[in-house]
């Protein structure tokens, strides 16, 4: 009976781990080891300069896995976020940090490619002078001075 049990418990904590495994590999979410270790002391950082009770739309530049968006969303009801990435593929792990999390007040990632011409950002959806805040981090080190550029020269165009 003693044995049955011992067995029976592996066989559960086989189950367990497989189920794990699965549920990570079924989940669009990426995740950065950079981007939890910077979310918090950025987000004190922000909280000195965004406004805190007055309506305000923000644009992130290379979104990257969406982990950044998600955790500022909550702490600033008041903004509306605009995620936006280069790389496609991140358009899922983005969105899927965002549902997961209920957040109600960031946008469906879109394309921004910021060495691109400004009227092609954000699917050309964006409106000249609209929003109040450009967010980008972690992007400019890894990028062609192009990048840079456009993203310099663009970013007042909406702001
Ligand atoms: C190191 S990740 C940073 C992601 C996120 N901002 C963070 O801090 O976790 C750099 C990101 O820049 C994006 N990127 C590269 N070239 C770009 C471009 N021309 N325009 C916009 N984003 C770009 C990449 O797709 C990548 O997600």
């Amino acid at each position: 009976m003693r044995a049955l049990t011992k067995k029976g418990n592996q066989l559960l904590k086989t189950c367990i781990t497989l189920l794990s495994f699965s549920q990570m590999a079924s989940s669009k979410k990426q995740f950065y080891p950079a981007a939890d270790r910077n979310k918090q002391p950025i987000l004190d950082i922000l909280k000195d300069h965004i406004s805190l009770s007055d309506k305000r739309k923000c644009l992130e530049i290379s979104s990257g896995s969406g982990q950044h968006v998600s955790f500022f969303a909550p702490h600033f009801p008041n903004v509306r976020f605009y995620p936006s990435e280069e790389s496609r593929f991140l358009f899922d792990s983005i969105n899927e940090h965002v549902k997961s999390d209920g957040l109600g007040n960031v946008e469906q990632a879109r394309y921004i490619d910021a060495s691109s011409p400004p009227e092609t950002w954000y699917d050309g959806k964006l409106q000249k002078e609209t929003l109040d805040y450009v967010y980008n981090c972690n992007m400019i080190h890894l990028v062609p001075f192009s990048t840079t550029e456009g993203k310099q020269k663009s970013s007042p165009l909406y702001i």
